[in-house]
């Protein structure tokens, strides 16, 4: 199952107040009042969104694969917006998720104290920090910290990285022991400083009380006159506390998004690693770097994804199914066995064994049951299509219910909507309805009915009978060679009926099926 974030949270008390051991309490603070300046965008940063979801949910639900008993998250910019979103992360964690407004970005220590104030108790425990722009940072890399901040008995415990270009990062100060000092930020640093490689990603645990203390004591003398939350290191070594750092080997994970750029950028990467975690569970994947999968999708053993392939919301795709080329689906079920190709789905149902495409367009509703076929250049809405029954060509079917086994011939359309309302066609088991129909709504076909090809159907048709609703057909014989004499149609008709030397009554082709 990919990325730890959706692992089992340990298990821990979910209320700091029961909790037994008063001191394991865990609160976590995330970060994400910032503007985003450099996203040029209407929306906030935090709800740019990478393999289908915002930046914020990434961070939210890695904090809250840790068990965490409080989780707050600091917003400001786009707060609304922001607030809303994280109400239905919490529903659908079914937890709390708190928020705390910090209305003037002051700096990141200023942002951790406004998130201390919305928990109940912001004096007990650990607080752990991360951010809301940092979307692979994972439960595993969070609980790791958290692991090593208890186990060395730390007040302060770092997460930092070892990068090639630490431009624009905080710098961790280490002494001739190799202990950390403080952390110094790019603008304050002196020359020597700036050439340390190893950087802040903004990830800590802290000691509450200690944190609260720091907090206090922050200063805003500094290049960029903010409240620093990394002056909390010096501060609490100052005072005998002991601070720790532990090494983040995979640097993508503490990466954050800054601009656009870096959005495409990690949003690869997730990508690649989604691709590579199912392909490990059993899934065929022909062309990794052209398939895009969101992270709440589900795909069973020996499901085959072929390039081009964009899997969304929450698609759940069942063992041994084919899907693509060039597939998206969004919100859809696809059963054991089925296969859908080069076609767009969003919020159906494809039954186990149904073939859909190439060139579908299953819209929300659209059900097709098991061994059932959506063939080329058919659209289904809100339709429900009963086990192996057929739409092979150039269809639209709409608002309908349609039984076993049937089959509708080519061109056919299922005329819903009288410019008002929108209306049922409902065709029974095991019809055979002909090419080029309209079955104008409401309208009920029996079961094993027959229709004739080019009808428009606008009355029932009762289970087992035909139905023909289009004019007659009638020859004018002789007429090109009396409207149209001397053309090539002419000429040709002409010559055919030299050839047969008879008249047309007798020719195959006048026969009026
Ligand atoms: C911060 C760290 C730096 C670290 C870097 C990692 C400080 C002083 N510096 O720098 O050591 O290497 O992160 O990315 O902490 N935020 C708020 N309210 C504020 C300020 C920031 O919510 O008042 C949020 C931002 O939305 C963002 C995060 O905190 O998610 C970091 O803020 P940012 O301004 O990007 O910090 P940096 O200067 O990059
Ligand atoms: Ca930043």
């Amino acid at each position: 199952m990919p990325q730890g974030e959706n692992a089992r949270p340990a298990p821990r008390s979910t209320s700091g107040a029961a909790s037994s051991d008063p001191s394991a309490t865990i609160s976590t603070v995330v970060l994400a009042a910032g503007e985003g300046t450099r996203m040029r965008s209407a929306t906030p940063k935090v709800l740019h969104r990478l393999a289908g979801r915002p930046l914020v949910e990434h961070a939210v639900r890695a904090a809250a694969g840790t068990g965490t008993d409080e989780l707050v998250v600091v917003i400001g910019h786009g707060r609304d917006a922001v607030g809303e979103h994280l109400a239905e992360v919490a529903s659908d964690l079914g937890r709390p998720v708190l928020t705390a407004v910090q209305d003037q970005q002051l700096g990141t220590g200023h942002a951790v104290s406004c998130g201390l104030g919305a928990l109940a108790d912001p004096r007990r425990g650990t607080v752990l920090v991360s951010y809301g722009d940092v979307p692979l940072l994972d439960t595993a890399t969070l609980t790791g910290l958290l692991d090593e901040h208890r186990e060395r008995g730390n007040a302060v415990t770092v997460l930092s990285a070892v990068v090639e270009d630490p431009t624009g990062y905080g710098r961790l100060v280490r002494d001739e022991a190799g202990q950390v000092t403080g952390i110094v930020e790019q603008k304050d640093a002196t020359g020597a400083q700036a050439e340390i490689q190893e950087i802040n990603s903004g990830v800590y645990a802290f000691d509450a009380a200690v944190l609260s203390d720091a907090l206090e004591r922050l200063s805003t003398d500094n290049a960029q006159g903010e409240l620093y939350l990394t002056d909390v290191l010096a501060i609490a070594r100052a005072e005998g506390h002991a601070v720790g750092a532990l090494v983040c080997a995979d640097t993508w994970l503490v990466e954050g998004v800054n601009d656009r750029v870096q959005l495409a950028r990690l949003g690869a990467e997730l990508n690649r690693r989604l691709v590579l975690d199912w392909m490990r569970a059993g899934v065929t994947v022909t062309d990794p770097a052209s398939v895009w999968l969101d992270r709440d999708v589900i795909l069973d053993r020996d499901v085959t994804l072929e390039p081009g392939v964009q899997l969304r919301g929450g698609t759940t795709v069942g063992a041994g199914a084919l899907i693509g080329p060039d597939t998206t689906l969004t919100g859809c079920t696809v059963h054991p066995g089925a296969s859908v190709v080069r076609s767009h789905g969003e919020g159906a149902e494809v039954g186990p064994g149904a073939s859909v495409g190439p060139f579908a367009y299953l819209r929300p509703g659209a059900e097709l049951g098991e061994r059932g076929k959506v063939g080329t250049f058919v659209e289904v809405k809100n339709s429900r299509i009963g086990e192996g029954s057929k739409i092979p060509h150039l269809t639209y079917v709409g608002d309908a219910e349609i039984g076993e086994g049937s089959n509708i011939g080519a061109a056919t359309v299922f005329v819903n909507y009288d410019g008002v309302a929108k209306h049922r066609t409902v065709i029974g088991s095991h019809a055979r309805t002909g090419a080029d129909n309209m079955f104008v709504a409401p309208v009920r076909v029996g079961d094993g009915a027959y229709t004739a090809a080019g009808s428009v159907i606008t009355q029932d048709v009762p289970p087992g009978a035909m139905a023909v609703a289009r004019g007659r057909q009638r020859n004018i014989e002789g007429w090109v060679a009396r409207r149209r004499p001397d053309t090539a149609a002419d000429q040709a008709a002409q010559q055919a009926q030299e050839r047969s030397g008879s008249d047309l009554t007798t020719n195959p082709m006048s026969d009026t099926r």
